[in-house]
């Protein structure tokens, strides 16, 4: 079993909790950082697990366009769909995945999970932290990666049929 994590976040939040990811899963894993350019063929392995940041509303950039492109292939994967972000609200949640991926792909999609966020202020820009503070009404760098959410992701995608999988 070979898995691919393909993720795109910003401010380090999302590389975090996909460590973290990886430490649950078995099998060979390889970590894709699609924000920083670099790319995989997901046809290559048996698990696709592909997510990312939420900024505005919008899932990073980059994981959005991997989803579209290769979309065709995600379809006859084993898929999962993760995102960081700091909104709790689950009903808000499920808007951003129905927002920012394709339907097709979230119905076929085995496994989805929510992962929480981080603040990094040192990170942010001028305009990113004045947003954070005026709207979000946080003003110094948290650490809220939600753990166990992460690990229930992983064993859920480990409990996965590795064959049969034809939705
Ligand atoms: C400018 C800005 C806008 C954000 N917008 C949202 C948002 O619309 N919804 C949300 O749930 N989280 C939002 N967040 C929180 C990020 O998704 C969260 O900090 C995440 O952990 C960032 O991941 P990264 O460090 O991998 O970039 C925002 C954060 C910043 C700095």
């Amino acid at each position: 079993m070979n898995t691919l994590i393909a993720y795109a976040g910003k401010h380090g939040a999302t590389r975090q909790a996909c460590e973290e990811l990886m430490r649950g899963l078995s099998g060979e894993v390889t970590l894709v950082d699609l924000g920083a350019g670099e790319t995989a063929d997901p046809a290559d392995y048996d698990r696709v697990l592909v997510g990312g940041a939420i900024y505005a509303g919008a899932l990073k950039e980059e994981a959005k366009t991997f989803l579209e492109e290769h979309q065709a292939v995600l379809l006859t994967v084993d898929l999962g769909l993760f995102l960081c972000g700091a909104d709790k609200k689950e009903q808000r949640q499920e808007t951003f995945f129905a927002d920012n991926v394709p339907a097709e792909l979230l119905s076929h999609a085995r496994v989805r999970g929510h992962f929480g966020h981080q603040f990094h202020f040192d990170r942010m820009n001028f305009f990113e932290r004045l947003i954070v503070k005026k709207v979000v009404k946080v003003r110094q760098s948290e650490d809220k990666l939600d753990l166990d959410a992460i690990k229930r992701f992983a064993s859920a995608v480990e409990q996965a049929p590795a064959e049969g999988m034809d939705e």
